[in-house]
């Protein structure tokens, strides 16, 4: 068996505050966070552009030879990680709904899944990374010393999504908003690649009640016992 790694995964659905917490861990133990579901929205925003059908895996596959993906530091506690596609900064491009829809089916093609893990493990290989999105303790980083998957309820999730597009000015519709979730999370479970489901030595962490803060402790408390 392999040394275990300096890394923390935290997995699990769509909008369970993932981001939030794995950023304010990662800077809490002064570790780099990796957001690896940013990377898959890097790619599906290259397709966008190129005008590739993300249902087209020999196209996307093309797409995937020139990838150049940079993920800088946020440039404040609330934003997001800066992401940088082929020379250009697409931080906010790569958030929006419909480009959220369409990580989801490249996220799906195994070529894209190939390149991406092995972009992240690079990225993770010295350690010291909190890593964050759906297959990172099961696949990515198996070998991770600190696991964790992230749960809330769907609803709790819709309502978390909602606030953070309406507090970036955007104009959303509710049901909608549900229903993408739940669509992805359909999406991201059942496909046959990587699934989303929590690795075996993960501990689940329900967030549906608890705050960012909340969560951020309790992991902080399990992660300097081991
Ligand atoms: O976490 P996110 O919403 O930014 O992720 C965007 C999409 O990428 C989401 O549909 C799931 C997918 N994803 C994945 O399949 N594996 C990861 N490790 C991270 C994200």
């Amino acid at each position: 068996m392999p040394d275990r790694l300096k890394v923390v995964t935290i997995d699990g659905p769509s909008g369970v505050g993932k981001s939030t917490i794995s950023r304010k861990l990662a800077a809490r133990m002064n570790f780099t966070y990796l957001d690896t579901g940013a990377m898959y929205r890097a790619v599906a925003l290259k397709c966008k552009q190129n005008g590739v059908d993300v249902s087209d895996e020999a196209a996307v596959a093309l797409l995937l030879e020139n990838l150049d993906i940079q993920l800088l530091p946020a440039l404040s506690e609330k934003e997001e990680v800066r992401v940088i596609l082929d020379g250009k900064d697409v931080s906010s491009l790569i958030r929006s709904p419909e480009v959220s829809m369409m990580a989801s089916a490249v996220s799906a093609l195994p070529s894209v899944r190939e390149c991406l893990t092995r972009m992240q493990q690079q990225l993770g290989a010295s350690g010291k990374v909190v890593a964050e999105g759906r297959d990172t303790g099961t696949i990515v980083f198996p070998e991770a010393i600190w696991k964790f998957y992230l749960d809330a309820a769907p609803e709790e999730r819709a309502r978390r999504r909602i606030n953070q597009l309406r507090s970036r000015g955007e104009v959303v519709h509710e049901e909608e908003i549900l229903a993408q979730i739940l669509k992805r999370d359909r999406d991201d479970s059942v496909r046959t690649i990587a699934p989303l489901k929590a690795a075996e030595d993960a501990e689940v962490v329900d967030s549906t009640r608890l705050r960012a803060d909340e969560v951020i402790e309790h992991m902080l408390g399990r992660i300097n016992r081991k």
